[in-house]
């Protein structure tokens, strides 16, 4: 057992210390909290105030993390097998966490039992493989026990000179992502939070290298007296692209719509003729139906000098990845930039978001950091190509996801998802009831009859508990969405998901449901 301490003494007063019986060293406490004392001291307040720093560095450490990988084994191993949505009751415990600021510290062991005994019942079994809702993907295995690692390294990973190791992992993992999406080898690309960060990453490059083009400098002047940009979106364009363009003073209201099909896919015929300076974005992986914008068509219509597409790609890009869907998305490697997902379809921990720019010197530009302290590198500096100078390696969870799955278990994991989302598909149409979308992907959009019955049926659906699936507004029609986008569901799951839905479409009454 390695106990963590320093040798430093407390400002207790022998005397004090005598008076009651309570330590007068750190080295006493250390011997009274190893002898299981230290209950008998912490009625001590002066004391633990006073002993607080030292308190952080004498715990036993790896008694600490044993019992923190203790706890969330046991967490993981009840995901299969507990019900999806936490119960009310569980619900209502969170409130115990939300107290004062305590004024003396506690042991951590304390902490951490007291959130996972609050916290994990009380948390949506996301990373179970019965939750359909929004696109969620679980963490694998070696993404998660990566993550762990990672977490003890505590790297922030801005500079190459400073976290070389991290700052490989990012550079190997860069060119891995590019080979199995199939875009060109020579992108810039950064490690983000999600998709939302990495289509703002993206279109901050699009936004600089257009206006160059133009004989605008953004990147020094900004866009006060820039030439206009034309910015164009579908009517389907996620809100996180929207919000980018936003953010970066594109304006959410003056973006040009471009008309979309049944299936939600950008409308070639309606294309109108572009004109430079200007961002067309696409987007491959519809939210709602999981559609593909015919990218390589639109790219091939609309680039020109000053033009620059971008893909929104934040789980439909992941279809590259297999021979199977790749004709889906022919010709998306087309495009200047694109925007995915990590902690989507790959399966790795929240927040994992990757931006990939053709024009590398472009995103170099417009994200990159200096000042005397940096100590700057002939590598690859990560906070060159990222809003963040300060973050986690979030490449760590990549590399271990692509080198333990290597190709064919990628194209599998994506395969597989697809695969339950036909079989959702199959058996809810068998059972008599709309599926609303062209299931070409791991998306399904269905309806029960009527808005009412429709979100009568989700509610009873989530609060049954055997899965989790939400509702979305489809082309003037309420539907319940299914994702399936965790490497853990099995046919077993989709059959019990199935056999749930079914019930809750066909019963008045919610079966099962004492102790709801
Ligand atoms: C197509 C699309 N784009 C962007 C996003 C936003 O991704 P993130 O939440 O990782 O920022 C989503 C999220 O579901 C999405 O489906």
């Amino acid at each position: 057992m390695v106990t963590f301490y320093r040798f430093r003494r407390c400002r207790l007063t022998s005397r004090a210390a005598a008076v009651h019986n309570r330590p007068n060293s750190l080295h006493d406490y250390v011997l009274r909290y190893r002898t299981g004392i230290l209950d008998e001291w912490k009625r001590y307040p002066q004391a633990t105030a006073t002993c607080h720093i030292e308190l952080q560095t004498m715990i036993d450490q790896r008694k600490l993390l044993l019992d923190a990988a203790e706890r969330a084994i046991q967490y993981c191993n009840g995901l299969p097998d507990r019900r999806v949505a936490p119960l009310p009751r569980h619900i209502a415990r969170i409130g115990e966490l939300e107290r004062p600021i305590p004024d003396d510290p506690c042991a951590p062991e304390e902490a951490l039992a007291l959130l996972d005994e609050i916290g994990s019942p009380a948390s949506m079994a996301m990373a179970g493989p019965r939750f359909f809702g929004f696109v969620i993907g679980g963490a694998l295995p070696a993404t998660l026990a990566a993550n762990w690692l990672a977490t003890a390294w505590d790297q922030a990973t801005g500079l190459h000179h400073i976290t070389p190791m991290t700052a490989k992992l990012e550079q190997v993992s860069l060119r891995w992502l590019l080979d199995i999406l199939g875009l060109p080898a020579d992108c810039g690309g950064g490690f983000v939070t999600g998709a939302t960060m990495a289509s703002f990453s993206g279109l901050a490059a699009a936004r600089y290298a257009v206006l160059k083009q133009a004989g605008w400098d953004a990147d020094s002047d900004g866009l006060f007296g820039a030439p206009p940009i034309n910015v164009y979106v579908s009517d389907e364009a996620h809100p996180a692209v929207t919000k980018s363009l936003g953010l970066l003073g594109l304006g959410r209201n003056r973006l040009q719509r471009l008309a979309t099909d049944g299936q939600g896919r950008i409308n070639t015929a309606c294309l109108p003729s572009v004109t430079a300076p200007a961002i067309v974005c696409a987007q491959v992986g519809n939210v709602n139906t999981g559609s593909m914008d015919p990218v390589g068509e639109i790219c091939e219509r609309v680039k020109h000098k000053g033009i620059w597409v971008h893909v929104d790609g934040a789980f439909g890009l992941w279809a590259a990845a297999s021979p199977e869907l790749r004709p889906l998305i022919s010709g998306v490697e087309q495009a200047d930039s694109w925007a995915t997902d990590g902690h989507k379809w790959l399966n790795v921990p929240y927040d994992c978001g990757i931006s990939f720019v053709r024009d590398h010197e472009a995103l170099r530009q417009v994200m990159t950091v200096s000042a005397a302290y940096l100590p700057p590198s002939d590598e690859r500096d990560p906070s060159h190509y990222t809003p963040e100078l300060s973050r986690r390696p979030r490449a760590v969870e990549v590399w271990a996801a692509l080198r333990s799955l290597g190709r064919s278990g990628v194209a599998d994991l994506i395969e597989r998802c697809c695969a339950h989302a036909r079989h959702f598909a199959s058996g809810l149409e068998n059972a008599g009831f709309e599926v609303l979308n062209d299931v070409v992907l791991n998306q399904v959009l269905v309806s029960f009859g009527d808005a009412k019955k429709t979100n009568r049926v989700i509610a009873r659906v989530q609060q049954e508990g055997t899965c989790w699936v939400g509702g979305t507004l489809w082309q003037g029609h309420t539907a319940m969405r299914i994702s399936v986008s965790n490497w853990a569901t099995t046919n077993d799951d989709v059959e019990r998901s199935l056999n749930a839905m079914i019930r809750a479409a066909t019963t008045e009454k919610l079966p099962g449901c004492t102790g709801l």
